[in-house]
């Protein structure tokens, strides 16, 4: 059930099928380059695109604008400090930009970083600040409670291999957003200190979904069942020397991030605070704006209340299941923010150098103007990766109804699936890290 009502609504609309077909071509077949006006359910993703609560808003509006000293910025200072532990922060306007700070203040020409699995901008930071970024996901099956979890023994054997004074940070992305959403137990994350300890290396959580995770460890850790959401989000991050946050997911703000360093590390802290002047703003709004502060400090809150976090996973859930009643092969379970269909097994018929996941977009778009996104070939070029589609919810947005429409959708494209096509490339930017953004594609006649 979910624990909030709608006060403020906005308007969409399903453009008719041939303007949505002519949508799709003027857009070269990328759904980054629709615009949002055309698209009726929006799957893109759940980064500052979620719903603000009357409480988030009521706080914008005591934003203080203050270039220095701002008693905003004191707010959401106290509110990662209840919520999450950390002190001391160094304020970003997103959450890639917070990889900018921290990497570049803990890596230098040579080392390596091993990640459960990086997300696309964390490993662009790790590369662009002479890292080599290194993804040790646990081998796992469909079912596991903590796929989302850090093989420790790679980075271990990663240590070996290059030498431990080569690591000088491990990270632990919680929930595992490019390994479909899944959690991470606290265990693990326990394993991940030992092993950082080990090495002599800094422990790092990317804790954009935290709340999410801690959601997961209520009701899969057993040493955990009796504990609130609240004191789990802060117990997963105490092993953390620092975490890198986007506010944009659960912040629950529509912009803004942060970085956080424990109290006894002056020298990260100092490091992390001079590049923060340098490349986001002063060390009391970096990049935000008085009023994003507020709405992140009321959102990080929210965030951990267990009827929000509950109704907000179970959503994905249902999600998860209204597909799986069509037919559709996803992901099991569903993580915390999206559910990840096997656009491979979906579309058997369209080889992966002709991008079936980016066939399934298009046709998801055409059939019923719903949004999703590519994760495989086309996004992740020449990587052994599955060919996935993610349908990521944006926090309190969707009502049932809509989740029907995408399950329907899905239906429709199954019943044409015979028609559709692959897709090639038509013209792409030169970083192919970042095509997916941008390729324009054309059907494969
Ligand atoms: N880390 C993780 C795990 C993320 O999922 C993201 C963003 C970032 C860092 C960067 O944060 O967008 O505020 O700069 N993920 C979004 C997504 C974009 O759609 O999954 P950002």
């Amino acid at each position: 059930m979910r624990a909030y009502k709608a006060k403020a609504v906005e308007r969409i609309e399903l453009p008719d099928r041939e303007a949505r077909e002519r949508h799709l071509r003027e857009a070269g077949y990328n759904a980054f380059e629709l615009d949002a006006d055309a698209v009726f359910v929006d799957l893109l993703t759940d980064s500052g695109t979620g719903a603000m609560s009357d409480e988030q808003w009521a706080a914008l509006h005591r934003g203080d604008e203050s270039y220095a000293g701002s008693e905003s910025f004191q707010h959401l200072e106290s509110a990662v400090e209840d919520v999450m532990g950390f002190s001391r922060i160094v304020p970003a306007h997103q959450g890639r930009g917070a990889e900018n700070v921290l990497y570049g203040a803990l890596l230098a020409e040579g080392d390596y970083v091993p990640n459960n699995t990086h997300f696309d901008t964390t490993r662009a930071h790790i590369a662009n600040a002479g890292g080599e970024p290194v993804d040790c996901p646990i081998e796992s099956e469909s079912g596991d409670a903590f796929q989302g979890n850090l093989d420790v023994d790679a980075v271990r054997e990663l240590a070996s291999e290059v030498g431990a004074e080569r690591i000088p940070a491990v990270v632990v992305t919680i929930t595992n957003n490019s390994l479909a959403g899944q959690p991470v137990s606290i265990e693990n994350l326990r394993a991940a200190r030992t092993v950082a300890n080990d090495l002599d290396a800094r422990l790092i959580v990317d804790a954009c979904r935290f709340a999410e995770n801690a959601y997961f460890v209520t009701q899969r850790e057993a040493e955990f069942e009796d504990e609130s959401v609240a004191d789990v989000a802060r117990e997963q991050l105490a092993v953390a020397d620092a975490i890198v946050v986007s506010g944009k997911k659960d912040g629950l703000a529509n912009v803004g991030g942060f970085v956080g360093v424990r109290a006894d590390d002056d020298e990260l802290y100092e490091q992390a605070r001079q590049r923060g002047i340098l490349y986001e703003g002063f060390s009391t709004y970096g990049g935000m704006a008085g009023r994003d502060l507020e709405a992140m400090a009321v959102g990080l809150r929210e965030a951990v209340e267990k009827p929000y976090v509950e109704s907000r996973v179970e959503q994905v859930a249902e999600l998860g299941e209204l597909l799986q009643e069509v037919g559709v092969p996803i992901r099991t379970p569903t993580g915390g923010h999206a559910v990840y269909v096997d656009a491979g097994a979906f579309l058997p018929e369209i080889p992966r150098e002709e991008f079936p996941g980016q066939a399934l977009v298009c046709a998801l778009y055409r059939e019923g103007g719903v949004r999703g996104v590519e994760l495989g070939e086309l996004a992740f070029p020449g990587t052994e990766r599955d060919q996935l589609v993610r349908l990521c919810l944006p926090r309190r947005t969707y009502f049932r109804d809509h989740l029907e429409h995408v399950a329907e959708t899905f239906a429709a494209v199954a019943e044409r699936r015979d028609e559709l096509s692959g897709y090639e490339i038509v013209d792409e930017p030169e970083m192919k890290e970042l095509r997916h953004f941008s390729a324009e594609l054309r059907p494969i006649e």
